[in-house]
C-alpha cells in the first residue's frame, strides 16, 4: 500500500505539469480526490490494514493528501495568475497612439463681421443695447415719422403678425425705446436681426443691423462724420476712400448713404460697383426733432445723429460669395471656409 500511495503521489504530480486549463486541472482532481478518485479508494482500503500497519500507512496517507492538494492549489494559483495576465494583455491600451481631434465649432461669419463692428463702436464709447424683434407699428413707423402713407408700410416689404404688431423692419425703433427710457447724453449702438419681405442673391428675409444714436448737447454733422470715417477706416483699412451722398430717411434730416471705395477693384469700377468705383454701406444723418419729441426728448435742447448698416452687405464686401441666401443655407463645406 505504501508504494501505491507514492506511485499516485507520482503520477498526479507527473500529470499537474501537464495541465493548461482550469477545466482540466478539475477532472485531475476529480480522478484524484473524487468520491471513486484514486486516492480516495486507496483511504477506502485502510479498513482492511492490521492494528500496526493502520497508524503508518495512516500518516503517509495524510502526508500525501496534504502535499497533493498543496500541488493542486499551486497549480490553481498559477493557472489564474496567467489567465489574468493574459486577459490584462488583451485589454491593454495603447496610449502611444495619437489622439482624434476633436471637431471646433466657430462664429458664424455673419457673427464674426457683426462682432467686428461691435468692437469698434464700443472703443469709440458706445453702449450695446438691444431691442425687441417683435414690434408696434408706433415703434417702427410713426415714432419715427413714417407716416401711414409711407411705402416702406407696404404689405410688400413688411411681415405683420395680429394686433398692430411686425417683425421689425429695421434696428432705429430701439432709438425711441432708449430715448424713453434714459436722459441725454446716449451714445448707443443696437446689434440685431431685423426682417422684410425680400428673398434674392442679395436679400434673406431675416437680417442683421447695427444701428447708432449719439445724442448731447451742440452734436454736430460733422462729428457723424468723423466718426463713420473712423469706423470705415478701421474695418476696411486706412487706404479706403469715403463719400456722403445726400439722401432721404424720414427719421433724420439732413440724411446722407455713405460710400466707400469698392474692395473689389479698388476704385477703377468694376462689375461689384456697377463701374462707379464705390459701394454704399450705410444710410446716416442727424435726427429729425420729430423724432426727439416722440422720444420724449427737447429738441431744442440736444442734438444728435444716427446710422445703420446691414451686417450681411458689409461681411460680403470682406468674404464676396456670389449669392447672400448661401449664409444661411447651414452648408458646412460652406461655412467651414471661414
Ligand atoms: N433704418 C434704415 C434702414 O433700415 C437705416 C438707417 C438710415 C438708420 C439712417 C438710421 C439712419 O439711423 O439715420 O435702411
Amino acid at each position: 500500500m505504501k508504494a501505491e500511495l507514492e506511485a499516485i503521489q507520482a503520477a498526479a504530480l507527473e500529470a499537474l505539469k501537464d495541465v493548461e486549463t482550469a477545466d482540466a486541472l478539475e477532472s485531475l482532481r476529480i480522478e484524484y480526490f473524487g468520491r471513486r478518485g484514486k486516492l480516495t479508494d486507496v483511504m477506502k482500503g485502510m479498513g482492511q490494514l492490521s492494528k500496526e500497519e493502520r497508524p503508518v500507512i495512516g500518516k503517509l496517507a495524510n502526508e500525501v493528501r496534504a502535499s497533493l492538494t498543496d500541488a493542486f492549489e499551486a497549480t490553481k494559483n498559477a493557472l489564474e495568475s496567467e489567465h489574468q495576465e493574459q486577459k490584462l494583455k488583451a485589454e491593454a491600451i495603447d496610449i502611444t497612439l495619437p489622439g482624434r481631434k476633436p471637431a471646433y465649432g466657430k462664429a458664424h461669419p455673419v457673427m464674426q463681421t457683426l462682432e467686428r463692428i461691435e468692437a469698434i463702436f464700443t472703443q469709440m464709447g458706445f453702449q450695446v443695447v438691444t431691442g425687441p424683434e417683435v414690434e408696434t407699428e408706433h415703434y417702427n413707423f410713426d415714432a419715427l415719422n413714417t407716416p401711414p402713407d409711407h411705402p416702406a408700410r407696404d404689405l410688400h416689404d413688411t411681415f405683420y403678425l395680429t394686433d398692430g404688431h411686425l417683425l421689425r423692419t429695421h434696428n432705429s425703433p430701439v432709438q425711441i425705446r432708449v430715448m424713453e427710457s434714459q436722459k441725454p447724453p446716449v451714445r448707443i449702438i443696437v446689434p440685431g436681426k431685423a426682417y422684410r419681405v425680400d428673398y434674392d442673391v442679395s436679400h434673406t428675409p431675416m437680417f442683421h443691423q447695427v444701428e447708432g444714436l449719439l445724442v448731447d448737447r451742440h452734436v454736430t454733422f460733422s462729428e457723424l462724420k468723423g466718426v463713420l470715417v473712423s469706423f470705415a477706416r478701421q474695418l476696411f483699412g486706412d487706404q479706403t476712400q469715403m463719400r456722403f451722398r445726400p439722401h432721404f430717411f424720414p427719421f433724420t434730416e439732413p440724411s446722407a448713404e455713405m460710400d466707400i471705395t469698392c474692395t473689389v477693384c479698388r476704385g477703377e469700377g468694376c462689375r461689384s460697383c456697377g463701374h462707379t468705383g464705390w459701394i454704399e454701406i450705410l444710410g446716416a444723418g442727424a435726427v429729425d426733432p420729430e423724432v426727439f419729441r416722440a422720444g420724449n426728448y427737447d429738441p431744442e435742447e440736444v442734438t444728435g445723429f444716427a446710422f445703420g448698416m446691414g451686417v450681411e452687405r458689409i461681411a460680403n464686401l470682406q468674404f464676396r460669395i456670389p449669392d447672400i441666401r448661401t449664409f444661411y443655407e447651414n452648408d458646412l463645406r460652406f461655412l467651414k471656409q471661414f
